[in-house]
């Protein structure tokens, strides 16, 4: 042998590596499940890229949440078809899966408007893809599963992951038995689920070996959560952030979504207690009417809330919190409207979301009567809108001249700056070195923004004045 061997024939071939194009609408839970379906299919030689140009696989996990979200999926499909016959004409293959929560309240429909779809999986189908791009390869038709069996698909999480970053979300819990009167959760993740205790710790665990530092729990009723203990007890979401809190290299915890009826007393005390549990925390109220509440199934008052608020404030001073409201619920009339605006002036938020009420077929909400007209939907959103942009602009600007922890997650977009987040979660830039990405380190605001907030790091100051 020579030294000129090529190296093929030395080492053992990589196995060719296949693209896959991955796209993800929707809430946080949504961006988690399409890291595990990389996870999953990163043993059959798939790997993440960033364009559909060309791709060996697309997924594309969808949203079910409001309106207008089927008809986005078949344009965005219609496009992707275009990919997929250009790849074909060259003697390529494309393999095209639907995910989500349209696929999982769509089904098999999507195949019958779109039959060039392959694969049609809900979201607790994740860990089948392998079995299920294996199927589609054999098979003339498309694969369609939308079965409901949650604790398998945890159950079937690959021990190996790509490394999800300096934040990451974790989900512990999935589902819901709300039945809140607009939502189309209950019936596209199905019943609630928590993950046992031992599970998520382990996952933590790894993720925290991989260079994450904060993690953000996630679960539709991310605090009705009730895992199994690793000591056989029942474990809800305070006992889990105790838990976590005490893994080297965590720097901080969050969870969401929550509803304001799962706030127990454990769960309060550990926002005074744990100083990593971050003092943000998001909470939606949806509505500030008594009446729209109790039309929407929300199971508490406007006055339970700020009662909750209160006692969240008492426990952690510096709490911000953010929330969900919904503008036009069927019977929402004006006075009703006001009540909303009034419960968040009382409360003031750091930031928020809101949204047109959007009537979601099946849902109770989609077959009561006095619908509220689109005009005033759209007046009374833009009226909370500006309040809430108001609340959060002052906030963000109460932070100028302060200094705050900042995480810092990567490099800004500007050469030689670092973007980050602080405790309340805005993002924040300010001058740095990249060896810092990872670290948390104290940076005074210059200028706090409506959307995002401007500094400058106190140890390079300090180096500085050393230096001088
Ligand atoms: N589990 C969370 C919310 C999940 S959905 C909770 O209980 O609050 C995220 C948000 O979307 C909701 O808080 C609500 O404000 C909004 N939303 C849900 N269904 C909607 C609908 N039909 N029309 C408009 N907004 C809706
Ligand atoms: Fe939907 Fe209500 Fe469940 Fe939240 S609590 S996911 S809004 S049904
Ligand atoms: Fe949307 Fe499903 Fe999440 S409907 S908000 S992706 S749970």
């Amino acid at each position: 042998m020579t030294n000129s061997t090529p190296l093929a024939e030395v080492a053992p071939p990589a196995g060719p590596r296949k693209r896959l194009f991955l796209r993800s609408w929707g809430c946080q839970m949504n961006v988690y499940d399409t890291g595990r379906m990389a996870d999953v299919l990163a043993p059959l030689g798939y790997a993440p890229v960033d364009a559909p140009e060309g791709a060996d696989m697309i997924i594309l996990n969808t949203c079910h949440i409001r309106e207008k979200a089927t008809d986005k999926l078949f344009s965005e499909l219609g496009r992707l078809r275009l990919l997929k016959e250009e790849k074909e004409a060259k003697g390529g293959g494309m393999v095209l899966a639907v995910a989500g929560c349209v696929a999982q309240a769509e089904g098999a429909e999507i195949v019958a408007r779109a039959p060039y779809v392959d694969i049609v999986l809900g979201p607790q189908s994740y860990h089948r893809l392998p079995e299920m791009v294996a199927r589609a390869g054999r098979a003339a038709g498309a694969v369609v599963e939308t079965e409901f069996p949650v604790e398998e698909k945890f159950d079937h999480l690959p021990d190996a992951a790509a490394p999800q970053g300096v934040t990451a979300f974790l989900t512990i819990q999935e589902g819901c038995d709300k039945f809140c009167s607009f939502c189309v959760v209950p019936y596209t993740r199905g019943a609630e689920y928590s993950r046992p205790a031992a599970a998520v710790l382990a996952e933590a665990r790894r993720m925290v070996a991989q260079g994450t530092r904060e993690l953000s729990l996630l679960g539709q009723n991310v605090n009705a959560y009730h895992g199994e203990g690793p000591d056989g007890a029942e474990w809800g979401l305070a006992r889990l952030l105790y838990a976590l809190a005490e893994i080297p290299g965590i720097e901080r915890l969050r969870y969401t979504t929550s509803h304001p009826r799962d706030m127990d007393d454990a769960l309060i005390a550990a926002h005074r207690d744990i100083p990593a549990v971050m003092p943000f925390l998001h909470l939606p109220v949806q509505s500030g009417s008594d009446r729209v509440l109790e039309a929407m199934n929300r199971g508490h008052t406007a006055e339970d809330y700020l009662r909750l608020v209160d006692r969240l404030r008492e426990a952690r001073p510096d709490l911000a919190l953010s929330t969900d409201i919904i503008a036009g619920h069927p019977g929402e009339k004006e006075e009703d409207h006001e009540a909303t605006l009034a419960l968040i002036r009382r409360v003031g938020f750091a930031s928020a979301f809101s949204f047109k009420y959007s009537a979601r077929p099946g849902t109770p909400a989609a077959g009561a009567p006095y619908r509220v007209d689109e005009a005033a939907k759209d007046r009374r959103l833009q009226e909370i809108q500006a309040l809430l942009i108001e609340q959060q602009a002052a906030f963000n600007a109460s932070l100028t001249g302060r200094t705050v922890p900042a995480l810092f997650t990567g490099p800004g977009r500007r050469p030689g700056q670092l973007s980050g987040r602080t405790p309340w979660l805005q993002p924040v830039h300010a001058a740095g070195d990249l060896s810092l990405v990872g670290r948390v380190a104290p940076v005074r605001i210059l200028a706090g923004q409506p959307y995002s907030l401007h500094g400058e790091l106190l140890h390079a100051l300090q180096q500085e004045k050393n230096a001088a």
